[in-house]
């Protein structure tokens, strides 16, 4: 309730700020050529790092001449403070630059990668880690982070499906806000603030075969029900920017669709920040095939709404000419200048541009013992236990053999998209049980790819040695994340049949997972005795992963992304439709495969415990619900296992009838409790109508009478359901605009 207050307290007061014209941002708007107002309309990389096709060289003289707004991808006091003052005291109106990065999750401090974060489903836990993250970025020179990615992701073959929250919607929308808040904090004028900018608008994780990059061909329905939501509550949340995806969206690429930023984004939303394309996508709109040259997707972009070029240098080169043709009112550039003055002021960089450039902040708090604590309590309460026949948690007496590629890794477990953050700094998984004095045997046995099978026998013999082995498999970071999409989902190069020549000493097994996508673990889920999801946990990933292993920490991460059982199912996702022919083993002609069953292997909200939970059927505090009511749902939930632990009770609805087919489940709320052993515990939740609604037939917001079924459940494959009736329908919003 307190964090609504403030939340309410900061829109009501900034919102109208950003609304009225700024007397100081008029009185330098009124100053400035055509030529400085198009270079803040440009944001340049530096050669510190980099993220896309391009570098240039030449952007300190660039910034010199007043034609750089923002630079990305330069931090620390020192660089950072040397850069404005070539911006501040070289330039002729010395206005400052934005420094941006990719703090995507965490900075200096690593925290878990955000599909991992997402797997803890507590978004107290998601907030702090932005926080964490924006007090670091913003003590070592940066003002802002191309962040939170809200791209809702179906298909783990796109190697983006690391970045965001997974394949749901509506948690996806909650998450966004939680890490919205925590980067920005309530006052974008304090030192640790860090402006936000939600990415990447719209509909990037649609990409057609799960490759970066592609076609997204979708509905408007399917764009507005399922990939627009996220944005929209970032958009609420206050979010500072919003970034332009790659792609296209049925055929106009985001980066030149005026729909979706002028008539969506800042007429139906009223977002008030500014708008910034993605690397080099105003000059992408010429390959799409969707402008002719680098002066008409110019041209496109501001016509659009765009207000800042990401690396194309296109604003900065073509736009004046397009001006004095006339082909873009001046009033255009105004108004996006308008909108990153204002902003530069709201992050307090007209009173002090050199704000985040202070070397003793940064001293005091990178990567300081409670930062690193923070990511390692992330890390920790993001592992999904998949399986467990009881070789978990490992007893401290045992002989342990530590095998496979990522056992003594450090680099790859701070994942991809981890920017200033150093994995000789982290944790690895030896080093994690070795601080706890467990006996370890230690055997690579084999690389993360290729065909090497020289280091079997070392690791079998390991093996035969010990009492339990224990085997860090997985991806290396670099195979998700950008351009990074793969065909197969299984374990790369030999890793299986490592794990077989394991699994045949007849030792007990448990399979400890870093990946950024889900994988296929059909051979795994049948020979593994324990399979651990830690996803890349981070700086201390492997302190996390010790945690868990010796018990110390009973794991309560629960699955946001589906995993299939191969990668033939792949689009599959909790939340499908139930089609005219649902799967009847005894009917042949229903929907279905030869080869392999249609439900995934393990389902979204999926995750065990080293303890068990038990639920009662859900009960209903009335068997309808009117426009205007409410109606409560509850299920007692039961701890009958030997161990305290913390479940996330799931709520589910299913509309039976719309104006158009609706998913067989939705999740609409959810609550992770604590529940000691013997101890149980009654969740409520209360729907009301608008929990109910959808994007109708018309295209309107709103729910429609008739039945639906609730489960409160611990995944979305279990429960049972209980049924009620809507009595009459309510319109929320009108028909969404037409492009
Ligand atoms: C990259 C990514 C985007 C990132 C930007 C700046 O190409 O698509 O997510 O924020 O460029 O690095």
């Amino acid at each position: 309730m307190k964090r609504l207050l403030v939340i309410l307290f900061f829109v009501v007061l900034a919102a109208p700020a950003l609304a009225r014209p700024d007397p100081d941002v008029e009185a330098l708007l009124g100053k400035m050529t055509l030529e400085e107002k198009l270079g803040q309309m440009n944001i340049f990389t530096s050669d510190w790092d980099q993220t896309g096709p391009t570098l240039r060289g030449q952007y300190q003289q660039d910034i010199r001449r007043g034609r750089v707004g923002a630079i990305f991808n330069a931090y620390t006091p020192e660089f950072t403070r040397k850069l404005q003052d070539l911006a501040v005291k070289e330039t002729r109106l010395g206005i400052p630059l934005l420094f941006g990065y990719d703090v995507i999750h965490g900075h200096r401090t690593i925290f878990p990668i955000p599909l991992g974060e997402a797997c803890t489903w507590d978004l107290g836990v998601i907030e702090k880690g932005a926080r964490v993250a924006a007090v670091e970025a913003s003590a070592d020179g940066l003002h802002w982070t191309f962040a939170p990615m809200v791209d809702v992701a179906r298909d783990p073959r796109w190697g983006r499906i690391a970045e965001g929250a997974g394949e749901d919607t509506w948690l996806g929308s909650q998450i966004a806000r939680a890490r919205v808040r925590g980067f920005q904090g309530n006052n974008l004028a304090a030192p640790d603030a860090l402006l936000a900018c939600v990415k990447h608008y719209a509909a990037y994780g649609a990409a057609q075969a799960g490759r970066d990059y592609h076609t997204v061909d979708i509905s408007m329905r399917e764009l507005w029900s399922t990939y627009l939501p996220p944005f929209q509550a970032a958009a609420e949340a206050g979010a500072a920017t919003c970034m332009t995806s790659f792609n296209e969206i049925d055929g106009v690429p985001s980066t030149g669709n005026g729909y979706l930023i002028n008539t969506v984004l800042r007429g139906l939303w009223g977002f008030k920040g500014f708008v910034v394309t993605d690397y080099t996508s105003i000059e992408e709109m010429i390959k799409h095939g969707f402008s002719k040259d680098a002066a008409e997707a110019g041209v496109q972009a501001a016509l659009a709404g765009v207000d800042m070029d990401m690396q194309s240098a296109i604003f900065l080169n073509d736009l004046g000419k397009a001006v004095q043709d006339r082909r873009v009112p001046l009033a255009v550039v105004d108004d996006a200048v308008r909108r990153i003055l204002r902003m530069k002021k709201l992050r307090g960089l007209f009173a002090n541009p050199y704000l985040c450039s202070d070397p003793a902040r940064a001293k005091r708090v990178l990567m300081s013992p409670e930062n690193r604590a923070a990511a390692r309590d992330a890390a920790k309460r993001s592992f999904v236990l998949l399986k467990n026949n009881g070789v978990l948690p490992l007893k401290p007496a045992l002989k342990v053999a530590l095998v496979g590629p990522l056992a003594e890794d450090r680099r790859n477990l701070i994942g991809n998209w981890s920017a200033a953050g150093d994995g000789n700094k982290a944790v690895s998984v030896r080093e994690g049980l070795s601080a706890r004095g467990l006996t370890l045997i230690v055997a690579k046995g084999c690389e993360i790819e290729g065909g090497d099978r020289g280091g079997f026998s070392a690791a079998v013999a390991t093996a035969k040695k010990a009492d339990v082995v224990v085997a860090v498999m997985g991806e290396a970071a670099a195979m998700s994340g950008e351009a990074a999409s793969r065909s197969r989902l299984d374990l790369p190069g030999v890793q299986r049949d490592l794990l077989a020549a394991l699994k045949a000493t007849g030792k007990p097994l448990a399979l400890i997972l870093m990946n950024g996508r889900p994988l296929v673990l059909d051979w795994e889920s049948e020979n593994c005795d324990a399979i651990l999801e830690t996803w890349f946990g981070g700086t201390e990933a492997g302190n996390a992963i010790a945690d868990v292993l010796l018990g110390d920490y009973n794991p309560a991460g629960r699955l946001v992304t589906t995993f299939p059982r191969a990668v033939g199912q792949v689009p599959i996702h909790y939340n499908m439709k139930n089609t005219g022919r649902p799967l009847d083993p005894t009917n042949k002609y229903t929907s279905k495969y030869l080869d392999v069953p249609n439900d995934p292997l393990y389902p979204f909200g999926f995750g065990l415990s080293y303890t068990t939970f038990q639920y009662t059927a859900p009960v209903l505090s009335a068997a309808s619900l009117d426009a205007r009511g409410a109606l409560r749902v509850t299920a007692t939930v039961r701890n009958i296992g030997k161990r305290d632990g913390e479940e996330v009770v799931q709520l589910y609805l299913c509309d039976r009838v719309g104006s158009v087919t609706r998913p067989v489940r939705e999740l609409r709320g959810f609550q992770k409790i604590p529940l000691k052993t013997g101890e149980q515990r009654t969740v409520s939740f209360t729907l009301t109508a608008k929990d109910l609604a959808f994007y109708r037939r018309d295209m309107s917001f709103g729910a429609e009478p008739g039945d639906f079924d609730v489960w409160i459940a611990p995944n979305a494959e279990a429960g049972v359901p209980a049924r009620f009736l809507l009595t009459e329908g309510v319109t929320l919003a009108p028909p969404v605009p037409k492009p």
